[in-house]
């Protein structure tokens, strides 16, 4: 094919009808193709619209030739004069869709071969077969306008923070394990066989390190790899937007995370209003059943356990003396519509997730109905949970006793369930909230010890500085997550500086010196050398994207995303490697045990 003679003038979103008249050039692909008997209509594709070009043997035999071979995706460029649509064929009253364009030259740039799928049916076929062919997919303007959305939103997002103060760093992607405590990706070392390199889990030591030098509040649009399970809104690769500040507190940092928020969910069309609200970890948990509860409705767990303590049925008074909790969700006026079926199939959701049943009683206006608890409960105790639920005549009151934390986890699949079956979530709602007073370390029953619940440089609170070797499960982190519609978009913290206090939360969770020393003795000796307090957030970038263009896997505003299985297939990552290549990297061989030496070369 001959190079381009047409040069494109214009975009198809910039036509409009009070161009009537003007000869432009416009280029794309061919989205539609209707021959009408005789009259060809082709729907021209470009990334910012369409426009309808008409192709009549009677007014251009040559034009209308050269259009029957037309196919979809091919790729072509035309020129001639911008008509107003006739009255009633207009597809809007304004922009492109108010005109039309009979070309009077026209130019085949490129063909397409057969097509694997028709663009428009795209959201029905296979996510596998999409992402085979990523770049016919992004070409659909459902896909193209999230990568724009995603592009808009990090702009904002740069200008805001320079106009904070914040200096952009980009730090290395070949490096040493992080913290954050997923599975590293390692990259193999062919200057130092048997050494290798982690891909940064994120900046996070790297950002503490800047504060050291005297950055006094950094930024990165960072690259961050893990190597986890995969879920509709984790990847193995992601992106943060990576913030660290000197001489901060927890307000400041949620300040500028509030109104870093504002600028980039306007861009959607969304406005939020700071400050937002803040809720304890223990709070979310004990009213919600998660730390990062969605708020969009209510349905807050209401505390049965004094009734399950002083009660005579076994099964809620022997959880209730084993120090577990008697909890209930009600639903207002459901009390009477909840059949039998219904209360069963909940039952047994409850258990599918790990619970132990559900009990319930529906309050009428005489008598109530419920799952056999009048057989085992006096008037009074059923009074009294009526009480405690604030419930009248018509409530239905779902209950489960066991442990806090089984309780925690059922329910709160349990709320989110029932939420989403009754649709009780009002979609107009945005529901930003900080998750604050996180535990500084919890119990891993995989590893039998204490872990960080953030990362170990995560400042416990000032208070509970003493707990840290009296009842280090007591500690609270001066640790903040960001939490919006019930998604996880956002997490951070004050850290430690000061190298004494950071060698006593190593020792909480079991890391001695030499330990800490090997893994990150570079920072440790940074903090001796005048840290400057610092704390910081990063927010997902791919999470918050998602939720602004409403869709409901992060695949879908990643432009070349990885499947569940963490493989491209379009380019066919991951792939073998030679043994040529792993005999170069030391990695068929048995390898040196020779560690690197890091003085400079
Ligand atoms: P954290 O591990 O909480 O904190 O990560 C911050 C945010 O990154 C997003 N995120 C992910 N997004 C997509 N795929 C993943 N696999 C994935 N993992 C995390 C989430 C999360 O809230 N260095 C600390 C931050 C700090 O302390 O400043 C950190 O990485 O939205």
């Amino acid at each position: 094919m001959a190079s381009s003679v047409l040069k494109r003038d214009h975009k198809c979103a910039q036509v409009n009808a009070e161009m009537a008249g003007q000869d432009v050039c416009l280029a794309g692909w061919v989205n539609v193709v209707r021959d009408l008997g005789g009259i060809i209509f082709v729907e021209l594709r470009d990334s910012t619209g369409k426009v309808q070009l008409i192709a009549d043997p009677n007014k251009n035999k040559a034009i209308h030739d050269q259009f029957v071979d037309l196919k979809n995706e091919f790729v072509i460029a035309i020129r001639g004069k911008v008509a107003k649509r006739p009255e009633g064929t207009a597809k809007s009253e304004s922009g492109s869709g108010a005109i039309e364009i009979y070309p009077d030259q026209f130019e085949l740039l490129n063909t397409c071969r057969p097509l694997p799928f028709q663009l428009d049916q795209g959201d029905k076929v296979d996510e596998a077969l999409r992402l085979k062919y990523r770049y016919l997919d992004l070409r659909r303007p459902e896909m193209n306008s999230n990568l724009v959305m995603r592009h808009r939103v990090s702009q904002a997002i740069r200008k805001y923070l320079d106009h904070e103060g914040f200096i952009e760093v980009e730090t290395p992607i070949l490096c040493k394990a992080t913290p954050e405590g997923a599975r590293d990706f390692l990259v193999p070392s062919r200057l130092n066989p048997g050494n290798w390199y982690a891909l940064p889990q994120s900046p996070q030591l790297f950002k503490q390190t800047l504060m050291i030098s005297g950055v006094d509040r950094y930024y990165q649009v960072a690259r961050c790899f893990r190597d986890e399970d995969l879920r509709a809104d984790r990847q193995p690769e992601f992106t943060q937007i990576d913030m660290e500040f000197s001489f901060v507190d927890e307000d400041e940092v949620m300040r500028v995370t509030e109104g870093l928020l504002v600028d980039a969910f306007k861009c959607a069309g969304i406005d939020i209003q700071p400050p937002f609200q803040r809720l304890s970890y223990s709070d979310a948990m004990g009213l919600y059943g998660s730390d990062k509860p969605d708020l969009r409705f209510d349905l807050a767990f209401k505390d049965l356990t004094e009734v399950a303590k002083n009660c005579q049925f076994k099964v809620f008074k022997q959880v209730a003396e084993a120090g577990g909790e008697l909890k209930a969700i009600v639903l207002e006026g459901r009390g009477e519509s909840s059949s039998r079926k219904q209360l069963d199939l909940w039952n047994e959701y409850t258990k599918s997730v790990g619970g132990k049943g559900l009990a319930w009683i529906a309050f009428g206006n005489d008598t109530n109905r419920s799952s056999g608890l009048d057989k085992h409960l006096s008037v009074e105790e059923i009074q009294k949970i009526k009480e405690l639920c604030s419930a009248k005549a018509g409530d239905l009151v779902l209950m489960m006793a066991d442990t806090a934390k089984s309780v925690a986890n059922v329910m709160g699949r349990f709320r989110l369930k029932l939420a989403e079956e009754l649709n009780l979530i009002d979609t107009n709602i945005h529901s930003l909230l900080w998750v604050v007073d996180f535990p500084l370390f919890e119990y891993d029953e995989e590893q039998g010890r204490l872990m960080a619940v953030h990362h170990p440089f995560t400042s416990p609170r000032l208070e509970d500085l003493d707990s840290l070797e009296t009842a280090p499960e007591k500690a609270r982190a001066r640790a903040y997550d960001i939490v919006y519609n019930g998604c996880e978009i956002g997490g951070g913290s004050i850290r430690i500086h000061s190298q004494e206090l950071q060698s006593r939360a190593f020792a909480a969770i079991g890391l001695d010196n030499e330990t800490a020393s090997e893994k990150f003795g570079f920072l440790l000796e940074a903090l001796e050398s005048g840290a400057p307090p610092h704390g910081g957030i990063a927010l997902g970038l791919d999470r918050m994207i998602m939720l602004l263009c409403g869709c409901k896997s992060i695949r879908d505003v990643i432009a070349f995303p990885k499947t569940q299985s963490g493989a491209c297939p379009m380019t066919g990552a991951p792939s073998l490697a030679s043994p040529e290549q792993l005999k170069e990297l030391a990695v068929l061989n048995e390898p040196p045990k020779a560690k690197v030496a890091t003085t400079l070369r």
